[in-house]
């Protein structure tokens, strides 16, 4: 059965530049441009895509946190836009962004703040607050202040909050970024089980690991639009009968990936810039092995520092760079 269902949403935004020539100009972005999928009951369903994608803003329509433009959208029969009380009432959200907590509360009565908000019975919320601290392992923080939290501290109390009330469908917006490996794998944990009592969940990530092992089916989405959508296999399919192989550089050569894509065999090439390192990665989408040696040529003859160069499994970073011929994240 259907539980969500999202139909040609749209998005436009439209914004003032603030400084520069372009000052006082109006600015459109059209974060989504017309997006449909449909998610069952007890699915865990993930939008996956690199920033700007569109993502945060499709879990704010479908939670009746933004009007969409264009388009319809249900949570559980109840039109998102004509119904959003209903709609309210049985879902739990998670922003990243979120920071809606009293700085000056307890993580434990921000809690019970939320909880009153939803009209809990207060001997229910004790319990149901504990036992969410519990699983979160933030019990020993229960008692300080928020303002003290960490900011991983903060985004376990965010989770906790959106499931405060039981709620049957779930959104997580990134619900594992800024968490050390140990919390992640926690939250993870617990996702999976929240499945099995039969919730809904629809979650975004810009991890591709996190979106292999999490999800029952996920929808790449990039500049607002879905351009891929399948379980992790079928997605993988597309690149299943290809070889990628996986180069660690130093600093880059502009051209470089130009140079390699027109070699003969190559299908598509990906560069992956990491972030706080000058270690570079260039992912090769190719027909077979037979191409490596002129991808060895064009590196040597280009006096490119290689670190590694090796052979490796078609990821959905590859199905990324394949649909596209981009990347998909930077690298943390
Ligand atoms: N309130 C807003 N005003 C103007 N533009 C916005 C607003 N919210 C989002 N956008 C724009 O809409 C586009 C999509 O943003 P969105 O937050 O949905 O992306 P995302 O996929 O969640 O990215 P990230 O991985 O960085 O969280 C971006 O270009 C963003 O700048
Ligand atoms: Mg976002």
């Amino acid at each position: 059965m259907e539980k969500i269902k999202a139909e040609n949403l749209r998005k436009i935004f439209i914004t003032k530049e603030r400084r520069g020539i372009f000052k006082g100009e109006k600015r459109k972005v059209e974060a989504l441009k017309g997006i449909s999928f449909a998610i069952n009951k007890g699915e865990i369903f993930g939008l996956l895509g690199p920033n700007g994608a569109g993502k945060t803003t499709t879990i704010k329509i479908l939670s009746t946190l933004l009007l969409p433009d264009d388009g319809d959208a249900w949570v559980n029969g109840y039109h998102v836009v004509k119904e959003a009380n209903k709609v309210r009432e049985i879902i739990g959200v998670s922003l990243y962004s979120d920071r809606g907590f009293y700085w000056k509360l307890t993580g434990y009565e921000n809690l019970m703040y939320f909880a009153y908000l939803y009209h809990l019975n207060p001997e229910y919320a004790k319990k149901r607050i504990k036992y969410l601290l519990d699983i979160l392992e933030l019990s020993k923080d229960a008692d300080r202040l928020v303002e003290e939290y960490s900011t991983g501290m903060k985004s376990k109390l965010n989770f906790a909050r959106a499931l405060i009330h039981d709620p049957e469908i779930i959104f997580l917006d990134e619900p594992t970024i800024g968490l050390d490996p140990n919390s992640a794998r926690k939250i993870r944990e617990i996702i999976r089980d929240l499945k099995k009592e039969g919730k809904t969940i629809l979650l975004t990530t810009h991890n591709m690991y996190e979106a292999d092992i999490l999800c029952d089916r996920i929808a790449i989405i990039n500049k607002g639009k879905i351009i891929a959508l399948g379980t992790p296999n079928e997605l993988k399919s597309v690149v299943e009968k290809d070889r990628v192989i996986e180069i660690q550089i130093y600093g880059i050569l502009n051209g470089l990936t130009d140079k390699i894509r027109k070699i003969n065999g190559v299908k598509r090439v990906g560069l992956i810039q990491e972030e706080k390192s000058l270690k570079n990665r260039i992912k090769v989408i190719m027909e077979s092995d037979d191409v490596v040696p002129e991808v060895l040529r064009i590196l040597v003859s280009e006096k490119i520092k290689v670190e590694s160069i090796k052979s490796v499994e078609p990821s959905l970073e590859d199905v990324f760079v394949y649909l596209t011929g981009e990347r998909l994240e930077k690298e943390e």
